[in-house]
């Protein structure tokens, strides 16, 4: 995996004089637009966004205090940037609608999965900067993690602005192309498999006698604390393991159990089978 070297900041912490578009506002791009909000990144009046239904629109709309419709061409028309955050199988559709909006001074980026910045190129049918990202959902608590990727007519600095845009909801990580299904198996569906996770934990809890509202938080806190130590530290999670696993005490006795149940394989096999499922999700 090889970083994209990015010149330093020149993005402002506010970004009032650029026109955004958000092209398909549903639960991805409706996080992204409410963080956009909150942050008072853009000025209000600078945000158009779609979605596929008029009624939808009018709710979104009274509920965001911006504009939404169900007009692509038009949002596309006002924006600077325009975020795509139709289904992946939309997007083609979607790019040919806003067409005659699109000029090389705009930037084009996508977070539908498995989709190519090349094809978005190709079908925009101009030499237009096309990002790539793949965010996750707890970017709807600034909690995101998504992995970026860029097309061939990026520039640093519209690198640069779409990283600014996504580290509004979290962490962000710049990837060659190659790497973005991997993202996807990983940290987009991750946090679907970490729930699981802390369902199973806050199970055995209440298997143990604990009331499950009690087990429940402490599956998740535990899990919190767990990745904030592995983020804060940097440490490797086996010396962090290591750390707990007392000799001849409790941990090493549940340890046994997990390698005996194949946790590690399975969550490995897991990410392999929605990496190999994300190739596939623009053709079907
Ligand atoms: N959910 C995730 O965890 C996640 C993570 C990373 C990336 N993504 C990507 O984000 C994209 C959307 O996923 P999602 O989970 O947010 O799905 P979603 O909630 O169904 O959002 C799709 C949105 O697109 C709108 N739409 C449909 N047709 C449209 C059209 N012709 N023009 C404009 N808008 C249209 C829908 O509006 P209506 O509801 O009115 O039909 C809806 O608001 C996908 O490409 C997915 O790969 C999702």
């Amino acid at each position: 995996m090889s970083d994209i070297a990015v010149e330093p900041t020149e993005i402002p912490a506010q970004l009032p004089n650029i026109r955004v578009a958000v092209l398909g506002a549903g639960k991805m791009g409706g996080i992204l637009l409410q963080a956009f909000l909150k942050q008072n990144l853009f000025a209000l009046d600078q945000i158009h966004a779609t979605v596929g239904h008029m009624e939808k629109a009018v709710a979104l709309s009274v509920q965001w205090g911006v504009d939404v419709s169900t007009d692509n061409l038009a949002a596309a028309s006002q924006a600077d940037l325009i975020l795509i955050g139709v289904k992946p199988f939309q997007v083609p559709d979607l790019i040919a609608e806003i067409k005659p909006a699109l000029t090389t001074e705009k930037t084009l980026v996508s977070f539908a999965a498995s989709v190519k910045t090349r094809a978005i190129e190709e079908a925009a049918g101009l030499d237009i900067a096309v990002i790539r990202a793949m965010p996750n959902t707890p970017s709807a608590l600034g909690a995101g993690a998504a992995g970026l990727c860029k097309g061939r007519f990026v520039s640093a600095k519209q690198m640069e602005l779409a990283q600014r845009i996504f580290e509004t909801v979290g962490r962000t990580v710049v990837v060659d192309e190659k790497h973005m299904d991997a993202v996807t198996g990983l940290s987009a569906s991750g946090p679907a498999y970490i729930y699981i996770v802390i369902e199973a934990l806050a199970e055995a809890g209440v298997k143990v006698g604990l009331p499950r509202d009690i087990a429940t938080l402490l599956a998740a806190q535990t899990t919190m604390g767990a990745a904030r130590v592995v983020l804060e530290t940097g440490d490797h999670p086996a010396l962090l393991k290591d750390a707990v696993t007392t000799p001849a005490g409790c941990t090493i006795d549940g340890i046994m159990e997990l390698e005996e149940g194949k946790l590690r394989v399975t969550l490995i096999k897991a990410v392999v089978k929605a990496v190999q499922r994300a190739k596939e999700l623009a053709f079907s």
